[in-house]
């Protein structure tokens, strides 16, 4: 397992300095639809965490975000269960608009449970990591989640995808948690945000349609900093599901009858 986390923490640091050099360039950029944006760091970055999980675990499969959910197997190779899910840039909008709020994100799952996860801001130069069984950390020093037991006084963090805005019904949520809390924030980068509830800036986060490269790191980090992560209805959160619902445990209930509340009110129910 350490060799796992020890590799994809060099790999993540490699990756953090791809980006780190692109933004201080002008983005060249793409678009896979209307607003969903790819840029030359995205595919940069994900070469170099591709290319060197590849040569470190051959056996391995891998599924990056930009080679559009492919699994990279090495030719021959029996199906392992092991997957490596890698989101290159993690807040592609605020890097190609210049806000420094973005990161690499590398988990390794087992059989779909994640085991072993990184997740790199290099303008921050923050690298939290987790190992199943084992802990959460940021920069090397354990980090454990808050103890805020009511919403009221909670922080909480959140996002809206880039594409299909107009289907998403989290303006909903987005309106009724500010309501409801001490405020709700909105970064641009869901790798962050669960890292955010991992080590007590935030105490409870949400979105919709959260893909298994953004939240396999991120989920296993909130765990293993003491936290719980959730479909709204309350089953174990995989890395993939439609909903997603990640807290301190100890508001996890009150933001669960929240999100209940709203979809029974709002025209718009979760996916
Ligand atoms: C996005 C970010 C954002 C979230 C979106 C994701 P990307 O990932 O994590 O915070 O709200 O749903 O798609 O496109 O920047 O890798
Ligand atoms: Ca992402
Ligand atoms: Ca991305």
């Amino acid at each position: 397992m350490r060799e796992f986390l020890d590799v994809a923490t060099e790999i993540a640091r490699e990756a953090g300095a791809i980006l780190l050099a692109e933004f201080d360039h002008p983005a060249t950029i793409t678009y896979k639809g209307e607003v969903d944006l790819v840029t030359q760091a995205d595919r940069r970055s994900e070469e170099c965490v591709v290319s060197r999980l590849r040569t470190a675990f051959p056996t391995h499969a891998i599924v990056g975000e930009e080679g559009s959910g492919h699994e990279h197997l090495a030719k021959g190779a029996a199906r392992s269960h092991y997957r490596w899910y890698v989101d290159p840039l993690d807040g592609t909008t605020n890097f190609a608009h210049g806000y420094p709020c973005f990161a690499v994100s590398i988990a390794l799952v087992e059989d779909e449970e994640p085991i072993a996860g990184v997740v790199f801001n290099p303008v921050a130069r923050e690298l939290f990591a987790a190992a199943k069984g084992q802990g959460a950390w940021l920069n090397q020093k354990k980090i454990h989640v808050s103890k805020i037991d009511r919403l009221a006084v909670g922080l909480l963090g959140t996002g809206f995808p880039a594409h299909k805005r107009v289907e998403n019904p989290n303006i909903h949520y987005y309106w009724r948690f500010t309501l409801a809390s001490h405020g709700v924030r909105r970064d641009g980068s869901a790798a962050l945000d669960l890292c955010g509830v991992a080590c007590g800036r935030f105490d409870g986060f949400w979105e919709f349609g959260l893909k298994p490269w953004d939240t396999a790191a991120g989920t296993l980090i909130v765990r293993e900093a003491g936290g719980m992560v959730t479909t709204f209805d309350g089953r174990p959160y995989h890395p993939g599901d439609a909903t997603c619902l990640a807290s301190n445990g100890l508001i996890h209930d009150e933001m669960r009858a929240l999100t209940t509340d709203i979809a029974e009110r709002s025209p718009a129910s979760p996916g």
